[in-house]
């Protein structure tokens, strides 16, 4: 496990150095003693239970929780901005950054490029993709911006497809998009609670009136209210009429449990530092083989072959200690197990929208099957969804009822408070926000 994750590559390094490379520098100057930390025993699943059925396991998540640092005094509801590393991951991450900055270029120019290629090589295993197809990025931003930005070839007789439920910057990046190629960028607007039919409907007939549509950017979980789009069909329909996608997963590998190939698209990017608790600082670009010729490379870089990902994006110094971490990250992650965290997450939302909706000037938004569903929902009081309004009630929240959320802003249904509790989140930290949620709609 990643408390006593040995850095990649480092036991090599240090016999290197310690056989004359580094000069002076002896072992034990290079070494870190690792702190003596009580970590607490990682749950065992005894009974075999299914996820569904460990997801309403208190007990299990509790001991799940004792691997995550606390913070006190806030029921802090707002988990889709980062994610909290586990201490296992966070004591890696701080034996990384102390490795990286005592050895600085020594290590950099000398092994860095090996340990990021493995960190690399992991997430690809755990996105089911080829190493190939994989290059590490900052952020989903990062892999996002580039792949809209160097997409070839747009004229000014095609349309190119986003929805009011895609995340803000990529939103603008298309309409940047369009202005630049003199192209009519569309705005699809879906509904603020959906199904998987009535998504793939709106985008089937979509594709029926703007025939010209060339390239489609499609969020696979919304960062508004959660909605999962049924990307793999809306996909299938896209490639029949030629339609490029660009694929957005920042909120969805680690909240849903899925592979790259599930989704039957050629281009995502990812990020690692909200679900699967990465360091912050960590993203993917995903490119399918033999997909490459439609995106230039990075301004500058060259890729005559059409082959390597790494071409499309150019990193420069970077978080070295937060690559190296991947490792451990995806390690406590599978240790929960994909599945498992997204049913106890998805079952910590229910507690409170199944309440919710029976309330009356409750009005609950995000997907209404459970394809269509995460961990992540969204609310506001009905007929109030300006800024101002709804401002107003996530600082009652906060101020009142000691609930810490965040406002969303980009519906075109208007604005919402969204809800994102996490592993260690509990079902009675849910039960005071329903609590809240009664206090508020009572006195609305
Ligand atoms: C749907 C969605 N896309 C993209 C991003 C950007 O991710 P990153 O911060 O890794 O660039 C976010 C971040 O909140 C998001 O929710």
């Amino acid at each position: 496990m990643s408390a006593e994750f040995t850095p990649m590559n480092r036991r090599k390094m240090l016999k290197t150095m310690a056989l004359g490379a580094a000069g002076t520098m002896a072992y034990s100057t290079l070494s870190h003693a690792t702190e003596a930390v009580t970590t607490p025993n990682f749950p065992l699943n005894l009974q075999n239970l299914s996820p569904q059925e460990l997801a309403q396991d208190e007990s299990f998540w509790a001991q799940i929780a004792l691997f995550y640092d606390k913070a006190p005094n806030i029921i802090n509801l707002e988990h889709g901005y980062w994610g909290k590393m586990s201490t296992p991951v966070q004591s890696n991450f701080i034996e990384n950054t102390q490795m990286v900055n005592k050895h600085l270029s020594v290590y950099a120019r000398k092994h860095y490029r090996n340990d990021m290629q493995l960190s690399s090589n992991e997430v690809a295993k755990a996105l089911g993709a080829k190493n190939e197809e994989i290059a590490l990025t900052r952020n989903a931003s990062e892999s996002i911006h580039n792949l809209i930005r160097q997409y070839k070839g747009l004229t000014s007789r095609d349309t190119v497809l986003y929805t009011d439920i895609d995340y803000p910057s990529f939103k603008d990046t298309m309409r940047w998009l369009g202005d630049t190629n003199n192209l009519k960028a569309v705005e699809l607007t879906l509904p603020a609670q959906a199904t998987q039919q009535q998504i793939l409907d709106i985008y089937i007939k979509a594709f029926e009136q703007y025939p010209s549509t060339k390239l489609m950017l499609l969020t696979h979980v919304s960062n508004q209210h959660g909605l999962v789009l049924p990307v793999a069909e809306i996909a299938k329909v896209a490639k029949q009429k030629g339609i490029d996608i660009i694929c957005d997963c920042a909120q969805s590998w680690g909240l849903l449990d899925f592979k790259i190939t599930d989704l039957n698209v050629d281009w995502a990017g990812f990020n690692l530092h909200k679900w699967i608790g990465s360091p912050v600082g960590v993203g993917a670009l995903y490119m399918k083989e033999r997909s490459l010729e439609k995106v230039h490379p990075y301004p500058g870089e060259h890729d005559a072959s059409n082959t390597n990902v790494n071409a499309r994006v150019h990193m420069a110094t970077s978080n070295f200690a937060s690559i190296l971490s991947i490792p451990a990250a995806l390690d406590f992650h599978h240790k929960i197990g994909g599945a498992n965290k997204e049913a106890r997450l998805l079952y910590l939302q229910n507690l409170w929208t199944s309440k919710a909706r029976k309330m009356q000037h409750i009005e609950v938004l995000g997907g209404l099957d459970k394809a269509s569903s995460t961990g992540m929902a969204s609310f506001r009081l009905v007929g109030q969804s300006s800024k101002e309004e709804v401002s107003a009630l996530q600082k009652r929240l906060e101020l009142e009822f000691g609930i810490f959320t965040v406002i969303r802003v980009g519906l075109a249904s208007g604005c919402c408070i969204r809800i994102t509790p996490q592993v260690f989140t509990t079902a009675h930290n849910m039960h005071q926000f329903v609590l809240a949620l009664e206090e508020i709609a009572d006195s609305a």
